[in-house]
């Protein structure tokens, strides 16, 4: 049983996570909840292509997967009949928290608004610069010195929801794109699980109400690492 920072025993978040990749962030969650490292329970998994390893890690885990392609017998599932499933899934799961891990579709925001549960989206940039796609080699032809990853709250404007928590990086001179998506991954993997870990604990709150009134620290939260 997990401890909070008041040794009160915490009731596993439930969380559902929508992944369109090879779910390594989902993974670095499936061994924390196997290992009894975070409060969670992964209540199921969506994901928009049925050739993601993502949808294999979480098979394998013995989680419930909804598998809503994107591509159908040649054709482009719309976004609007993906979001209608998913919100069918995600009603009868019932998630405190819907995580965006590695999910490449844009949701609409009677989706957003309409969800049954709050969500958040790891994002791999400093946000709110460098929202939307190609992020490492956009940081790197900018000549930036610094970058990272960020978890967000899910609005209906692109990437632009309240910034919870951040990792960041220093860029080296032989830095390329490859290179940084792997040192941001590793960042990513260790920001997820310990951003969730806060949410749990009730060390950040997803409500800007409650945050502007609490003695919760300013947002977004940093983690300095060394990648
Ligand atoms: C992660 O690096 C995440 O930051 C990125 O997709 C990758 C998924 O990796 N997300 C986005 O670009 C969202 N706009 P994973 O499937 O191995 O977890």
């Amino acid at each position: 049983m997990s401890i909070d920072q008041t040794s009160q025993p915490v009731k596993p978040l439930r969380i559902a996570v929508l992944v369109s990749g090879s779910g390594s962030n989902l993974q670095v969650l499936i061994d924390a909840m196997q290992a009894g490292a975070l409060p969670i329970e992964i209540v199921g998994v969506i994901s928009n292509r049925d050739d993601a390893y993502a949808v294999t890690r979480a098979k394998d885990a013995g989680i419930e997967v909804a598998v809503l392609s994107h591509v159908e017998s040649g054709k482009r599932m719309g976004i609007k009949t993906f979001e209608k499933h998913a919100t069918a899934q995600l009603e009868a799961w019932q998630p405190d928290l819907v995580v965006l891990a590695g999910f490449m579709r844009v949701l609409s925001a009677d989706f957003i608004d309409n969800a049954p549960a709050p969500m958040i989206n790891l994002h791999p940039s400093l946000l709110p610069a460098y929202k939307g796609l190609d992020t490492h080699t956009r940081v790197l032809c900018s000549g930036e010195r610094e970058h990272g990853c960020s978890i967000h709250v899910v609005t209906a404007e692109l990437d632009a929801g309240q910034v919870l928590s951040q990792a960041v990086l220093p860029i080296r001179h032989t830095d390329t794109p490859d290179s940084l998506q792997k040192r941001v991954q590793v960042l990513e993997h260790q920001l997820l699980p310990w951003t969730i870990l806060q949410i749990a604990i009730g060390g950040v709150s997803l409500t800007p109400s409650e945050q502007a009134s609490s003695i919760l620290p300013a947002l977004p939260l940093r983690l300095l690492i060394d990648a």
